[in-house]
């Protein structure tokens, strides 16, 4: 049989809007992780309603990759801008995802303070030996965007008249930077385009089972540019990866 698509959206506003799109649904759950079972022109698509943040978006894609067996998984939502030439509303097609939490300090005794710039990437996957001992940990790990999606997700983009669609570089973790400093720091040392919180924890489940992979994620707010929240992207993001769906579907 067919194996289907996954599009995850972490909340509410970011899956049901999509889920609203699909045919003949029908709805399972999983702890707390929703999957709407249903068809985008006759072939299976799942939209699973993750939950926030890399613990659940990791348990979801497990599950749903044990589950469904999919093809493919799309990680879909709003994001922060970490690049002044990206506005509220534009859409960044992850090229590369990457876990912008896994972090090693400096080696420092009591009274010495704490110096998040002198923070070094740390590298979990880079071997089975300890992370905080391992010089070849010392690194970043970006996951790349599935080929195929990546083509599908650029063969529709002027269907999208919100905002511009780029390709780029997502980084996660479950923090939101809020200081312009520390996003120009991440920035300039990971390329950074924008930040959220679940992209790079699905990107490394799937990549461990050798799915297919993309995240596309639109920006609901800049802070570098000035860019105020707008709750409203994250319908408007739904929306073009439908129309990236039906793209990739047409391809298989
Ligand atoms: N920083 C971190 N996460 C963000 N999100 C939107 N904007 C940001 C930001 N600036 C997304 C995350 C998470 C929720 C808080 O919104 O992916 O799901």
């Amino acid at each position: 049989s067919q194996r289907p698509i996954i599009v995850q959206g972490p909340m509410p506003i970011e899956a049901e809007e999509f889920a609203q799109r699909l045919e003949n649904v029908k709805k399972e759950k999983s702890g707390t992780f929703e999957f709407y079972i249903g068809t985008v022109n006759d072939y299976p698509v799942i939209v699973a309603k993750t939950g926030k943040g890399m613990e659940n978006t990791a348990a979801a894609t497990a599950v749903a990759i044990e589950r469904y067996n999919p093809i493919a998984i799309i990680n879909q939502g709003t994001s922060g801008g970490h690049d002044p030439n990206l506005n509220v509303f534009d859409i960044v097609l992850g090229k590369r995802t990457v876990n912008i939490g896994s972090l090693k300090s400096a080696d420092k005794d009591e009274n010495q303070g704490i110096d998040p710039t002198e923070w070094k990437p740390m590298d979990l996957m880079a071997s089975e030996g300890s992370a905080g001992e391992d010089p070849n940990a010392e690194k970043i790990r970006y996951y790349q965007g599935g080929k195929d999606l990546l083509a599908a997700a650029n063969a529709v983009k002027d269907k999208y008249t919100k905002g511009k669609i780029v390709e780029g570089t997502i980084g996660s973790a479950d923090v939101w930077n809020n200081e312009v400093d520390r996003i120009k720091w991440f920035h300039n040392k990971y390329g950074t385009s924008v930040e959220e919180m679940e992209g790079a924890s699905a990107a490394q489940i799937s990549e461990a089972y050798d799915v297919a992979f993309l995240g596309i994620r639109i920006l609901s707010n800049n802070k570098v540019n000035g860019g105020k929240y707008n709750p409203n992207t994250a319908a408007a993001n739904q929306e073009y990866v439908y129309e990236v769906v039906k793209e990739y579907i047409s391809t298989l």
